[in-house]
């Protein structure tokens, strides 16, 4: 930098008649020397702090699960090239959407703008100055995760048993029983909410599943509810809802990650239902779609791909995505095909979501915005398509050299969505489509 300012002051000294400005531009060299930043120059306490406050601090604070606390220019300036790193290379904040592909608006979309990635790196290249101490933004207050966000629940189970993870234990994938949720009758559900209630900082995920077994013993198997950091449950709009039926049990799916220190953990799930007899207008469906279980993946072998579809008979509006792959997960599309007569004037198929890095230790719900939800008519299939890394690449991979199927564990693999859903009747299906078409929010997929 200062290398091409000289340059350009000895070019205006040989022009006669601008001397004036080369030695001001001397002038102002020696300040710069003295490490002073001028007015333009990213700092800390104005541009970094907020962006690390809005997308970092939920998980980077005490007692979370981020490895290290970014509440401080002293916290954050040794892991400056770290943190270059993992926002360049957009591993952090955890979301691993393609944003060249489908929807781009979402809910709790945490994720960093281009310019905002390109200021972290411009403050890291010029060696991550503090600037004035005046400008740092107010310390953000959290969230009491002691409360429920959803008011008071009308069912809490925790799980059955604590678990203690160990100082130094591996991380640990499980299946973990919950207590009865005692329902008697069918009921529908308005909001619902996951949380620790012991040892947040080494969850780093929970996800509690349903699991109702009809009389002929066949499992119906649901997903309730996620736990994500910095998310407090979910409040279903008024008039829509979510059944579920008497008998239903839940478990949690977890990740738990040691920390240095013997923690024990205990989940809740909360459930505030609607009152009893009530039936709300929409009823949220989630399910798998597009499940492929004939899975072939050979040993060190990467981009392998499958496809599952599956049919939605009525009109419906999609409200939330999850891929699910396990060790060996890759990426994941959702493409949507309309039915020839009653694409709407839209292009035949679209896709309308992509995580083109899955990431195994990572469990996220992308919700689509209210103004993004894709109305799409009966007939639609869900194809999802599902690409697997089985070399040593993967990251997550125990051992390239197997050949993988179909199977329950970890180290077999699945390929399927969660997706959540509404159905429409024929009416507001038209309606809707018509006050979308004014504003139009899917776009056709770039690749
Ligand atoms: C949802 C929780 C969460 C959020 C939000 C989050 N992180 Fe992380 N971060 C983690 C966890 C957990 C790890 C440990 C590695 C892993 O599990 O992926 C990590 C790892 C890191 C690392 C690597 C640390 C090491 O040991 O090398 C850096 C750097 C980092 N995060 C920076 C950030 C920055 C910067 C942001 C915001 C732009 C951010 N993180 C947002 C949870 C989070």
């Amino acid at each position: 930098m200062t290398k091409t300012i000289r340059l350009h002051t000895t070019l205006l000294f040989n022009m006669s008649g601008a001397c004036i400005l080369a030695t001001l531009l001397i002038l102002a060299l020696p300040q710069r020397a003295r490490g002073q930043a001028p007015q333009n120059q990213i700092s800390f306490t104005r541009d970094i702090a907020p962006i690390l406050q809005r997308t970092c601090q939920d998980c980077h604070r005490p007692g979370n699960i981020g490895p290290m606390s970014l509440l401080t220019y002293d916290q954050v300036r040794p892991w400056a090239r770290s943190i270059r790193q993992q926002v360049v290379q957009r591993n952090m904040p955890p979301w691993y959407i393609d944003r060249a592909v489908g929807i781009h608006k979402f809910k709790n979309d945490p994720s960093l703008t281009d310019r905002e990635i390109e200021m972290i790196s411009q403050w890291v290249d010029a060696g991550a100055p503090q600037g004035d101490p005046a400008l740092m933004p107010q310390p953000r207050t959290f969230d009491d995760s002691d409360r429920w966000h959803i008011g008071k629940p009308d069912v809490v189970v925790t799980l059955k048993k604590e678990v203690l993870v160990k100082s130094k234990a591996p991380d640990y994938w499980a299946d973990l029983a919950m207590e009865d949720l005692g329902l008697k009758t069918d009921r529908y559900i308005q909001a619902v909410e996951v949380k620790p209630l012991k040892g947040a900082k080494v969850v780093h995920h929970a996800v509690a599943q349903t699991r109702l077994e009809d009389a002929l013993g066949n499992e119906e198997q649901g997903l309730l509810e996620e736990y994500a950091v910095g998310k407090f449950g979910d409040i279903f709009p008024e008039g829509t809802g979510r059944l579920i039926k008497a008998g239903t049990q839940t478990y949690m799916n977890v990740h738990l990650h040691a920390n240095g220190e013997d923690t024990m953990v205990n989940l809740a799930v909360g459930i505030r239902f609607y009152p009893e007899g009530y039936v709300p207008k929409h009823l949220e469906q989630v399910a798998h779609v597009g499940d492929n279980e004939d899975l072939d993946i050979p040993p060190n072998t990467k981009d392998v791909r499958t496809d599952g579809y599956t049919v939605l008979l009525k009109p419906a509006r999609l409200t939330a995505f999850q891929p699910h792959l396990h060790n060996r997960g890759q990426a994941q599309c959702l493409e949507l095909i309309y039915p020839p007569a009653q694409s709407g004037g839209r292009a035949p198929n679209e896709t309308i979501s992509c995580v083109d890095r899955y990431h195994f230790n990572w469990h996220i719900v992308y919700h689509y915005d209210e103004d993004a939800q894709p109305i799409v008519p009966a007939g639609t299939i869900l194809h999802v398509i599902s690409w697997f890394d089985n070399t040593a690449g993967n990251k997550s991979n125990p051992d390239p050299s197997n050949p993988i199927a179909f199977g329950q564990r970890s180290v077999d693999d699945m390929s399927f969505a969660w997706l959540s859903w509404y159905y429409l009747s024929d009416d507001e299906y038209r309606q809707m489509l018509s006050q979308r078409q004014k504003k139009p929010a899917v776009t056709t997929a770039k690749k």
